[in-house]
């Protein structure tokens, strides 16, 4: 039975109303559902705000420079901005101006909202960070430039967020065994806001991740750039938890870790037209680390180049968790040399101690590979390492062509129900049907010898 679902997607439809019973309808049904996920489009309106640079258009412009920011990369401005920030945010219709040419040497801060109509943070000039963790405000470890309880704020820009990362960046435990593992700022974090856009700013060496998207929903980021060596620690671009309705859009992303990752909480996420390179690739998780439920739903990834990654399209599970990822397309991908291209990874061991194989799992289901295609570094160019208690169901392939220099190109399923259609290579005849009875529920019996666990980590 397995062979009909590769020969063609007729087949599968005229079997689907055919030969066979329910399970081929499933089938039908789930393609049917991830064809239709689509996520809202774009608002025009976001193109056409102008840059404020100057008073027009009834907007009052609030400079930094009026409040005494110094610009010159040395001298504190962090009051400067504060009190910026408290008259723009209180002020109508306003625009916050960082002008251009400039560096602003801001410590940790909250901005917090609410604020009143329309405001737009014009970002121009380059916000830096001080680069010394020892001097870091210990009441905000893990925040650099922190916006909360905003709604309908637009940040734009040709500006550049600046973490000066490299001191936080040695001082990792990633880096050097012997230093604690503690976490570091964000570099720009929108949390707990709705009705926000993004346009057009450059985030850089942040000390940690550079990007995040909080208990947020109805997100808008284009033309954001994110910039950090390829061997900078846990420097995810665009991170988004507990957030519904983002849309990433033709954002260019090289990092140290994830380009965009995708954790508990979220749902309705959609990326399109994104360049990542170098970093970790797109990934959803990593979840149900400690036991924790995580739930992901509804992702779309649509148009994306990925070039000398680790991964290219991942999700990400630990042992133990709980809690489902579930309606997934990833769609109209190029990789070029990417280590595992598509790879859903239910061992994920981020740890410095081994992880023990647990019965319960995060579940994984509904996940559809279409268009992909480009060159693979491993071997195995696709991974489905599924948990042996609680299987990966319900995935599908189509027109993935992944090829290696050598040659040798290989799939790899453990514990993962799907099928194929049109071309795909290696071909995914390792995944099984469900028509087969039930998969497994302990393969125990047949496990591979100890000491060649699963076990996959970030090092
Ligand atoms: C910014 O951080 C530095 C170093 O910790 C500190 O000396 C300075 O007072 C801080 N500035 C403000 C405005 O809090
Ligand atoms: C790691 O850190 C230790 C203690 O700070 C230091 O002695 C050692 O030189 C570091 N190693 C590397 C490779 O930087
Ligand atoms: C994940 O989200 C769910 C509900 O959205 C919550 O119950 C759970 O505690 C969250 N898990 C973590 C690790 O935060
Ligand atoms: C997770 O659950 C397993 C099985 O109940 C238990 O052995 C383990 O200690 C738990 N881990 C954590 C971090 O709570
Ligand atoms: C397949 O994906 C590639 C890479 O994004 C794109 O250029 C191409 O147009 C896609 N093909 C189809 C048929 O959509
Ligand atoms: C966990 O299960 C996988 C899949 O059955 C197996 O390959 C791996 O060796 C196991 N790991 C451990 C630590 O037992």
């Amino acid at each position: 039975m397995a062979k009909l679902f590769l020969v063609s997607f007729l087949g599968l439809l005229i079997a689907a109303y055919g030969v066979a019973g329910n399970m081929l309808y499933d089938n039908f049904n789930i393609l049917e559902e991830l064809e239709d996920m689509d996520l809202a489009e774009e608002e025009t309106d976001f193109f056409e705000s102008p840059s404020w640079t100057s008073q027009h258009g009834g907007k009052v412009l609030v400079n930094v420079d009026s409040f005494d920011a110094a610009g010159d990369g040395v001298s504190d401005d962090t009051e400067a901005f504060r009190k910026a920030w408290d008259t723009a945010c209180s002020t109508k219709k306003s625009v916050l101006l960082v002008p251009p040419g400039r560096r602003y040497l801001v410590n940790a801060t909250k901005f917090k909202g609410p604020c009143a109509d329309k405001l737009v943070v014009q970002i121009d000039g380059t916000i830096v960070a001080p680069d010394e963790p020892k001097n870091w405000d210990p009441n905000l470890p893990r925040l650099w430039l922190d916006f909360s309880k905003l709604q309908g704020v637009s940040f734009q820009g040709n500006g550049v967020i600046d973490g000066s990362g490299s001191k936080w960046w040695a001082a990792s435990c990633k880096k050097n065994k012997s230093n604690p593992c503690r976490g570091a700022p964000t570099a720009l974090t929108i949390d707990s806001s709705s009705s926000i856009k993004v346009k057009g700013l450059t985030i850089q060496n942040s000390q940690q991740m550079n990007f995040v998207i909080s208990k947020s929903e109805s997100v808008r980021v284009y033309d954001v750039k994110v910039s950090c060596p390829g061997d900078s620690p846990n420097t995810d671009g665009i991170h988004i938890t507990k957030s519904t309705n983002v849309v990433l859009q033709d954002c260019k992303i090289g990092t140290g870790d994830d380009c965009i990752s995708i954790v508990n909480g979220s749902s309705t996420i959609k990326m399109k037209r994104i360049y990542c390179g170098p970093g970790h690739g797109v990934s959803i998780g990593s979840l149900g680390e400690d036991n924790s439920t995580g739930i992901v739903t509804k992702v779309v990834l649509d148009t994306a180049f990925l070039k000398e990654t680790t991964n290219g399209v991942r999700i990400k599970t630990w042992q133990g968790g709980s809690g489902y990822v579930r309606g997934v397309r990833f769609e109209n991908v190029r990789m070029e040399d990417v280590s595992n291209p598509i790879i859903i990874d239910q061992f994920y061991c981020d740890s410095p101690k081994d992880c023990q194989n647990q019965t319960s799992a995060v579940e994984i289901s509904q996940i559809m590979y279409r268009n992909i295609s480009g060159t693979t570094k491993s071997k195995e160019a696709i991974k489905f390492a599924c948990s042996d208690t609680v299987p990966c169901n319900n995935i599908v392939l189509s027109n993935v062509n992944l090829e290696r220099k050598d040659g040798t190109v290989e799939a790899y399923c453990n514990s993962a129900q799907g099928f194929g259609y049109g071309i795909v290579h290696p071909s995914a005849d390792c995944l099984s049907s469900h028509d087969k009875g039930t998969i497994p529920t302990n393969q125990k019996d047949n496990a591979e010898p100890a000491g060649d666990h699963i076990i996959h980590t970030e090092l």
